[in-house]
């Protein structure tokens, strides 16, 4: 743990602070593209940039040779700022409107359709030369009720039947290149989820190609967890590799499909560990029933928290023993605002800087202006070097984009 970084950063950009290591990131993708290429040549993983977009982090990943899977065209044209070409794109929401879809088809960007209704509102407008559908495989998984995506229930892709459909209809509308998805949740840390929803999603590849659809590019989606608790352990990914990319290649064989690249979309494994969040606590109250450890960051600067129960370890300098157990809460006017609750920690005093750690992926992505408190910087450090990478927000962006009633003045 940097410590005395992370104090030198806190003094000089103040709290809340978002500190990226970029080291880490690269680590990290470089670890998964490695274990998958072992197995197999043609592996394209797409990074989910919803987990994290800065621009650095992007332009990072793009160095590293990753494509991305964007889920707006907001995030579309963050990708292509950060110098991702279009080709290099994918782009995977539910609910997508018509603008959108002629947005996507004007960047010639991949799309995998969530629903036959989107792909009849993309084939009017025009015809892709690719188009992948996501499919429920009927399995799901994740480290939160709200972060289990596929299964029964979900809104998130099209049936085995409907995905048929969607297929013949592409195939009619003239469409040559196809591609085929899931993406069953997030937080997942066994390889056997994957193992069962893949398993049904190369069966149904194998219904499409007898109905003559070729398959380029087969994607398993993200979903890969971090270890957040101290009891939880890594996924081993060169296990996870060799048993999911065994199945891929031996049903591949089995069904006939060529070789398709095997593609994933990794968010929170990528940029998870990444990043810490640090925050100063301001306000020490002990009540009757428990010490409360008041700090400056939020849910509106990290969510996870409050809306998944998501647990954060929360560490600072003091070498001392956890000993007292607090909750610690932040600035908001809501009985969620919470970082973490019943948590053992040496004795906090005000003035100390808490380090929140996995605090990289959909943390600074899920962070809100509520309570008009503008949203944190964020600082990339590369071994002894570090950069300020996205300025605090200010009083001049509350009032941004807003403006009195004319009638009203
Ligand atoms: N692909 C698609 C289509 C997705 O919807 C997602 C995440 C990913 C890939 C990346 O999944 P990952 O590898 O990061 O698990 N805010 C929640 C997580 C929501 C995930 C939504 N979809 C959280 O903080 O736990």
């Amino acid at each position: 743990m940097r410590f005395a970084l992370y104090g030198q950063l806190a003094d000089e950009f103040g709290t809340p602070l978002w500190v990226i290591d970029e080291e880490k990131i690269r680590t990290n993708y470089r670890k998964l593209k490695k274990a998958l290429r072992a197995n197999y040549e043609k592996i394209k993983l797409y990074y989910a940039m919803k987990a994290n977009s800065s621009l650095s982090v992007l332009r990072i990943l793009r160095k590293e040779g990753a494509c991305v899977d964007t889920a707006s065209p907001g995030e579309v044209l963050l990708a292509l700022r950060a110098g991702f070409s279009p080709s290099q794109l994918m782009f995977t929401a539910p609910n997508v409107r018509n603008e959108e879809l002629r947005f996507l088809l004007d960047r010639g960007i991949k799309i995998n359709v969530d629903s036959l209704s989107e792909l009849r509102r993309l084939l009017k407008i025009g015809i892709p030369d690719f188009i992948s559908v996501r499919v429920n495989p009927g399995v799901g998984a994740g480290c939160h009720p709200y972060d289990v995506l596929g299964g029964k229930g979900s809104k998130f892709g099209l049936s085995k039947e409907k995905a048929l459909e969607a297929y013949e209809v592409a195939k009619h509308s003239g469409i040559t290149r196809y591609g085929l998805h899931m993406h069953i949740g997030s937080g997942i840390l066994s390889v056997k989820p994957f193992l069962k929803a893949g398993r049904k999603l190369l069966e149904l590849a194998k219904e499409a190609h007898q109905g003559g659809i070729e398959f380029e590019q087969i994607d398993f989606g993200g979903g890969i967890g971090i270890p957040y608790k101290p009891e939880e352990n890594e996924i081993d990914i060169e296990d996870f590799s060799a048993e999911f990319l065994g199945l891929f290649k031996q049903k591949i064989e089995e069904y006939g499909l060529g070789s398709p690249t095997f593609a994933m979309e990794p968010g929170r494994c990528i940029v998870g560990n990444a990043a810490v969040l640090l925050t100063r606590v301001n306000t020490i109250k002990n009540t009757s029933s428990k010490k409360f450890v008041g700090v400056d960051a939020g849910f509106n600067t990290l969510i996870r928290p409050a809306l998944y129960r998501a647990y954060h370890d929360i560490v600072l300098e003091k070498s001392a023993e956890p000993s007292e157990r607090c909750d610690v809460v932040g600035p908001l006017c809501e009985a969620s605002d919470f970082l973490a609750l019943d948590r053992n920690l040496p004795k906090v005093e005000e003035g100390d800087l808490l380090v929140v750690k996995n605090a990289g992926a959909y943390g600074f992505s899920m962070s809100s202006p509520y309570i008009s408190r503008p949203r944190a910087a964020e600082v990339l450090v590369k071994g002894d070097r570090y950069e300020l990478i996205r300025e605090r927000e200010g009083v001049a962006d509350l009032l941004r984009h807003q403006r009195i009633a004319s009638w009203l003045e």
